[in-house]
């Protein structure tokens, strides 16, 4: 008799990991692909990130999602094995151990330009409001540009950060069709209105949105948040007053950039749109 092959160890690493949707995600895409896995939450301290992954590893543990606050750890432990889209992003969130070493790449960018066109959203020449510069706003700055953006305007209540964030995008050389500028919350206006605005900021932790002028949607326009929840966010009722004709919260983003690290660990891009309808329902029903 052969014993059976153990399952491929995956986990969410993150402090706190107990709300993450990932294992179901994970989980649902398994079962549609036919994918064997086991996936785990892995709640790592705060300062011990790389003694946990360690473990992981010695218990068999071949791939991580990493969510807050571990993302730059992550870019660390795989300084040697960065993907581009990680490099750009300054950060990783899929970790990938092969032949000895972890691989870093980073989804979350990928997860939102996927999600975007889902929505049916036209980003070749649109106009962007990207609001917020902290690793959520770099972290879709290049799957942004190469989309074909126009124009990526990066706002933040702290300016100074927002023109950090675009002077450090111009010196990557990337994409420079893509013309990008910076201001405060109070620069956020553009006299056609923007095509799509994008909330990158932790406002909605708190329950409220970005302190933003009115007047920014152009005809058509949407309006995207990165967090989401069982009602639409603080910044899409803000946008909605202000006559977005579209508003997203980023449920569809978790999903696409889980679907992304799927596809790296496993080979095989799974449908999100099923997953994303499923994981909609339990929020709804308060799951
Ligand atoms: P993340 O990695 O999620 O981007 P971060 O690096 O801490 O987290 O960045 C948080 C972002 O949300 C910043 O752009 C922050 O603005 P400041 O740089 O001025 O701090 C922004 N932010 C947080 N709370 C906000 C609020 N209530 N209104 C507007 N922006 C807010």
């Amino acid at each position: 008799m052969t014993e059976a092959t153990p399952l491929a160890r995956y986990a969410v690493i993150g402090n706190p990991v107990a709300h993450s949707r990932s294992p179901q995600i994970h989980a649902m895409f398994s079962e549609q692909t036919g994918k064997p896995l086991r996936y785990e939450r892995l709640l790592a301290p705060v300062d011990g990130f790389a003694d946990a992954v360690a473990a992981f590893v010695a218990g068999g543990g071949v791939g991580l999602n990493v969510t807050v606050p571990f993302k730059r750890d992550a870019y660390a432990l795989a300084a040697d094995h960065l993907s581009a889209r990680a490099r750009l992003a300054g950060a990783v969130n899929t970790l990938s151990w092969r032949d000895g070493a972890w691989h870093g790449c980073n989804t979350d960018g990928v997860g939102l330009v996927s999600d975007l066109i889902r929505l049916g959203l036209r980003l070749a020449g649109a106009n962007v409001l990207l609001v917020g510069a902290g690793g959520a706003a770099r972290g879709v700055m290049q799957p942004l540009a190469q989309a074909g953006c126009a124009r990526i305007h990066i706002v933040n209540r702290t300016a100074s950060k927002a023109l950090e964030l675009a002077d450090a995008w111009r010196e990557t050389g990337v994409s420079p069709e893509t013309v990008v500028t910076a201001g405060g919350l109070a620069d956020a206006a553009l006299p056609q209105g923007w095509n799509l605005v994008i909330n990158a900021t932790a406002s909605g932790l708190q329950d409220a949105a970005p302190d933003l002028p009115r007047g920014l949607y152009a005809p058509g326009a949407a309006a995207y948040d990165m967090m989401y929840g069982a009602k639409p966010t603080a910044f899409m009722k803000q946008a909605e007053a202000d006559g977005a004709a579209l508003t997203a919260d980023g449920l569809g983003m978790l999903v696409g950039q889980a679907a992304e690290s799927f596809l790296i660990w496993h080979g095989v891009r799974p449908d999100p749109a099923p997953v994303l309808a499923a994981l909609r329902e339990a929020l709804a029903a308060g799951h």
